[in-house]
């Protein structure tokens, strides 16, 4: 068996260790990446991070083979000068372990370091994060340089925060050769004991699949079969352990030679992540988000709310959060990409912002002219200072100023939580299922969407949150489900909550066995689904509310819950599509269909009325608003998305012009106000 690093992950200590947060008020910055210019461009650069307000810089993230020239030959005299440069200025480092880009001469010495997929085709150097989290080669090698790195720089004043690495996954979430298999073998020892408890969790009676031995267990190659369930669910997991403990192993070599915060930059959006965040974040001290709006998404604006809500609901007890990139402008990655509209920038950073950022950094801050990314928008862009970006990143600068007193509060407590799992999204995606096209984003971002349009805000939280705060839970289908969530989510109707939970919830146990009936909701829904009836592409089937569906419906039996909506046609016409059961003051809701955004729209109406949720303020569909709370008093932040000038019920001095509103406050077409509300002291 080949040697492989363990991807066996320890339980996370009980609390971020105690630090102070990296700058003074709101962070505000970017990816600096100085190695692509002459030197004379530094001294411009730090005088233009003054004038934008820039106060902390991502340092170092592809530096590796820039500094270590050739094995074990470091070379330290230009970033010793950049860190001298941007500590002089004031500027606070984000120092970045440069592990996301191995250097060439590392590939050509130990081209096994590269990541093979699932037909074992192996990813060619170059690229990036182009190397096998379990191989014990790149690990020695990747730890030798963090600890170089970390002991030259670790008590630096200047450096305040750790970057380890940079979106680990994005390029290398799996990898399917035998180092790997061997590392997943141990990590199947770990989890569960023996070779006959692993056939026992997979059923691998299937098609005679039995193994006889640890040596039998592959990972699931090949693209075009249709692997175990529980084979395919433990890759998953075991891939997100494997670049975890990656992480971790940085991590631990970061920490014996400096006190400044550790965190990774994460890729949370919509839909199943490529790694399970969830359990990331406990082992970081202070949770990063990288966030790009997607251009041809005409509801980027929510995404970006839902990714915001996310990272919220992943930090508890961790807050606040970072969002450590996004773009001023255009992206580089995607088919047609075009530059942010006028207010947009302000918009999206003071989005974040709102909803528990305590800074808005950005991918990058001097746009390249060479290499892949050429073309991708930065803080100073190729036309420079005469740009309109550049114009609106000085005043974004004079905005997170004006908002230092934000620092350090929370956002509100919210009163709806939505359960979010990646493992049940990669359930849902992949393998034989009843219908192979289900994204498990869709049903995410239309009941989220349903509650941002009425201001109303929602925590998305991870399994094992305790939800008994909450007077409404969303739980979109969670196709695998443990007994211990089943049961925190039958508890909410139980004390007087409302629960909604949609098709495919709780089907399978976290092998991803199917469970056989009764279902693990049956009882608190009082309804259960008898047979799937996916539909075909094109397909509608009409319901008696008026509402058409497309992709998904289910014959459903009553067993205490009443119909609220029924399908119309089809041969489940008559068959309840919406159910309701009373529970005491609580209820229970089943949606058995993907409904339109008009059908989630019509129950979500109803929820929120139901449950008496409170909505931030009382506002037209486009406008958001979140409030921020903090022993000082409170912020409510207003983005009007809309083109129309919109008016709003709400008091208080806007921070970012000084001016005084209410009883009731004009946000202008596409613009933000912050208002200190009354009461507040600054
Ligand atoms: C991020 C990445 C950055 C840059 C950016 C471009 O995913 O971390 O290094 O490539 O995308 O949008």
């Amino acid at each position: 068996m080949p040697d492989a690093v363990s991807a066996v992950v320890p339980a996370a200590g009980p609390g971020p260790r105690p630090f102070a947060w990296p700058t003074e008020g709101l962070s505000y910055g970017g990816d600096y990446n100085p190695e692509q210019w002459p030197r004379e461009v530094w001294d411009e650069d730090v005088r233009l991070m003054a004038e934008a307000g820039v106060n902390l810089v991502t340092l170092g993230v592809f530096s590796w083979g820039l500094v270590e020239t050739a094995d074990g030959v470091l070379d330290w005299a230009w970033f010793d000068e950049v860190v001298a440069l941007l500590h002089a200025h004031g500027i606070g480092i984000d120092l970045a372990t440069p592990t996301a880009a191995p250097p060439s001469w590392l590939h050509t010495a130990h081209p096994e370091v590269l990541p093979r997929d699932a037909d074992l085709y192996q990813q060619p150097p170059g690229g990036r994060l182009a190397w096998c989290p379990s191989s014990p080669v790149f690990r020695r090698y990747a730890l030798r340089f963090v600890d170089a790195l970390a002991r030259r720089y670790g008590r630096h004043p200047a450096v305040r925060l750790w970057h380890v690495s940079n979106e680990l996954g994005g390029g290398n979430a799996r990898c399917y050769c035998d180092v790997s298999a061997a590392a997943f073998r141990d990590w199947l020892a770990a989890r569960y004991g023996s070779v006959d408890a692993v056939n026992e969790a997979w059923g691998t009676a299937q098609w005679g699949h039995r193994f006889g031995a640890w040596e039998e267990i592959l990972p699931p190659r090949g693209k075009h079969g249709a692997p175990n369930p529980g084979l395919f669910l433990d890759y998953e997991r075991y891939s997100s352990d494997a670049l975890l403990a990656h992480y971790l192993a940085e991590k631990d070599v970061i920490t014996r030679h400096s006190d400044a915060p550790v965190t990774t930059n994460m890729m949370v959006g919509p839909g199943a992540q490529v790694v399970d965040y969830a359990s990331w974040a406990p082992h970081t001290d202070v949770v990063a988000n990288d966030h790009y709006t997607l251009v041809d998404d005409p509801d980027r604006e929510q995404d970006l709310a839902f990714a915001g809500d996310r990272m919220r609901g992943m930090s508890a007890g961790r807050r606040p959060w970072l969002l450590m990139e996004h773009s001023t402008g255009a992206p580089s990655w995607q088919q047609r990409n075009r530059a942010k509209d006028p207010g947009e920038i302000a918009r999206n950073a003071l989005g974040h912002v709102a909803r528990g950022s305590d800074g808005a950094l950005f991918f990058q801050w001097r746009a390249s002219t060479a290499g892949a990314e050429q073309f991708h928008s930065a803080m100073l862009p190729h036309s420079g200072t005469r740009s309109r970006v550049w114009r609106e990143v000085v005043e974004l600068g004079g905005h997170l100023r004006a908002l230092a007193e934000v620092q350090g509060s929370a956002v509100e407590r919210a009163r709806a939580a939505m359960v979010v799992d990646d493992v049940a999204g990669w359930a849902l995606q992949h393998g034989l299922k009843p219908h192979r096209s289900l994204r498990y984003g869709r049903e995410l971002r239309t009941w989220h969407r349903a509650l941002w349009e009425r201001q109303v805000l929602c925590d998305v939280v991870p399994p094992g949150t305790d939800l008994d705060g909450y007077d409404l839970v969303l739980a979109p289908t969670l196709l695998v489900l443990d007994d211990a969530e089943a049961e925190r989510l039958r508890a909410v109707p139980a004390r007087g909550g409302t629960l909604l939970v949609t098709y495919l919830s709780g089907v399978c146990e976290p092998t991803g066995r199917v469970r056989r009936g009764p279902g693990v909701l049956e009882d608190v829904l009082g309804a259960w689904t008898d047979e799937y009836y996916p539909l075909q592409a094109g397909e509608q089937v009409r319901l008696d509310d008026g509402s058409t569906v497309e992709d998904w419906t289910e014959r459903v039996v009553l067993d205490g819950a009443e119909a609220v909506v029924r399908y119309a046609t089809s041969s489940l016409a008559g068959g309840p599509a919406v159910t309701r059961r009373a529970a005491g003051e609580g209820s229970a809701w089943y949606v058995s269909a993907a409904l339109p955004r008009a059908g989630v729209d019509r129950v979500a109406a109803r929820l929120v009325e139901d449950t008496r949720l409170p909505r931030t303020v009382e506002a037209d569909p486009g406008v958001e608003a979140v409030r921020r709370v903090g022993d000082r008093g409170s912020w409510l932040f207003l983005l009007n998305h809309t083109d129309a000038d919109r008016s709003v019920r709400a008091a208080g001095t806007d921070l970012l012009t000084g001016t005084d509103h209410g009883p009731v406050v004009t946000v202008p077409a596409g613009g933000v106000r912050v208002l200190r509300e009354p009461g507040a002291r600054p």
